[in-house]
């Protein structure tokens, strides 16, 4: 977007004054620094902020199971039996999957070890598995572990692309060559959408595509795509994905998690995955047979009974989502990181580097800065200002305005507080 942006401070009033999703500014509840103070809170990529639906949805569970207890399963305003169905279409929406596609459940690394567990088949030659290095910890654990479950040897089976020497960001064609050379020895790619540490987006559509044509299976950690950058999992025809709900989601703190399977292993009844009894189809669910019947839909990967308040305020904030119109909020967001970018240009004399790409698809909703002064300090010395980031040390400053959350007045704030702490 070229809007002529300007530096002052009426001009970022102005763009406010002209946002159609100003109003749902007043939807959240807003953090307080250290004073006591509303913060300028600038950290959704790793919690989101607390919509004051979500107060509403979590008193009603628990009014329900106050006042019916047991009852609560099958009585009340919302039972509790099929909670979560409820939201499947709202779910589906964001995921750009079919409501059949999507469940909300379990917790991020959990639900991962499950589909890797289900999908990571090796047979014959076909057995290595394409990831990245610097990836968040838990996804490098959880596939080592998994690959050592499986009596074989990392070393051989894991390979992970890296930037370039001296670089953060992984060029697109480092994908590409991989697949390649793997070739017919490629069992599964497995890989984030967006990079928690740089906020690259990497191709999802295209890694999923060549790597599908030499035979592999594709799966994406969306931790920090769900909620952030737009998702057409069923179209790019992506195997198999999971999330959490607390960071762009706004579903509070290790709520909200879930998974999206396509629809050709939802159907396949020879598909083997971990089970459980609320995997079963649902009318024969309580049968309590000692034979599996899975539910036809990504309902058959759920092993226990759904966690309900860890659901209630992902229900919350997926309603706020849709009632702002999902075209609205990736509008917004362009011209959010648009305006921040060129705010951070202007003070820009070599104190901080972008590393986050800056062209459009290649970024969502954060920006990376690479802080030769220490992440750490500069982190401190915002909070000391009322400014909430994150930081990943030694030296990276994450800064993620959340469309339907921020305001441009806020990034403009930040922006001056930033230019104090680091120029002084
Ligand atoms: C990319 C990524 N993977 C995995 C995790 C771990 O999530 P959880 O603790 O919910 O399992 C996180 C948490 O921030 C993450 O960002």
């Amino acid at each position: 977007m070229n809007l002529p942006f300007r530096p002052d401070e009426q001009y970022a009033l102005e763009l406010d004054r002209q946002d159609p999703l100003a109003g749902y500014h007043a939807a959240f509840h807003h953090p307080l620094d250290r004073r006591g103070n509303p913060a300028i809170y600038l950290c959704g990529n790793s919690l989101g902020p607390q919509p004051r639906l979500a107060d509403e949805f979590v008193a009603q569970v628990m009014s329900q199971w106050r006042k019916l207890a047991v009852r609560g399963h099958f009585e009340g305003e919302r039972p509790w039996i099929n909670y979560y169905q409820e939201l499947l279409p709202q779910l589906a929406q964001v995921m750009g999957a079919t409501p059949e596609e999507v469940i909300p459940m379990g917790t991020l690394t959990a639900n991962i070890h499950q589909l890797l567990e289900t999908f990571y088949q090796p047979k014959g030659r076909r057995r290595k598995i394409l990831a990245i290095s610097g990836e968040f910890p838990s996804d490098r654990y959880a596939l080592v572990s998994m690959i050592r479950l499986r009596g074989l040897d990392p070393a051989e089976i894991l390979f992970p692309v890296a930037p370039p020497e001296g670089e953060r960001l992984i060029p697109d064609e480092v994908f590409y060559n991989q697949i390649q050379r793997l070739g017919d020895e490629l069992a599964l790619v497995f890989l984030p959408a967006v990079h928690f540490a740089t906020g690259q987006v990497f191709p999802l559509q295209e890694i999923t595509r060549q790597a599908q044509a030499s035979g592999a299976l594709v799966g994406f950690d969306l931790a920090h795509a769900a909620g952030n950058i737009p998702l057409w999992l069923h179209e790019w025809n992506v195997d198999f994905a999971a999330w959490c709900g607390y960071k762009y989601l706004c579903a509070g703190p290790g709520n909200g998690a879930g998974i999206y399977v396509n629809q050709r292993f939802i159907t396949n009844l020879d598909l083997i995955h971990p089970a459980g009894w609320w995997g079963n189809d649902p009318s024969i669910r309580f049968e309590m047979r000692d034979q599996f019947e899975p539910q036809r839909t990504a309902e058959r990967f759920q092993v226990s009974n759904p966690a309900v308040l860890s659901i209630a305020p992902l229900y919350a904030s997926l309603s706020l989502y849709l009632e702002a119109g999902l075209e609205n909020i990736w509008q917004k967001s362009r011209l959010l990181t648009d305006y921040l970018g060129y705010l951070l240009d202007m003070r820009n004399s070599g104190k901080f580097k972008i590393i986050t790409p800056r062209q459009p698809g290649k970024h969502g909703n954060q920006f990376s800065l690479e802080i030769p002064g220490g992440a750490l300090t500069t982190a401190e010395a915002l909070l000391e200002r009322g400014v909430i980031i994150d930081e990943r040390p030694p030296n990276i400053i994450r800064v993620a305005p959340m469309p339907l959350f921020n305001s441009f007045h806020d990034l403009w704030r930040f922006n001056e507080i930033l230019d104090q702490v680091l120029f002084g």
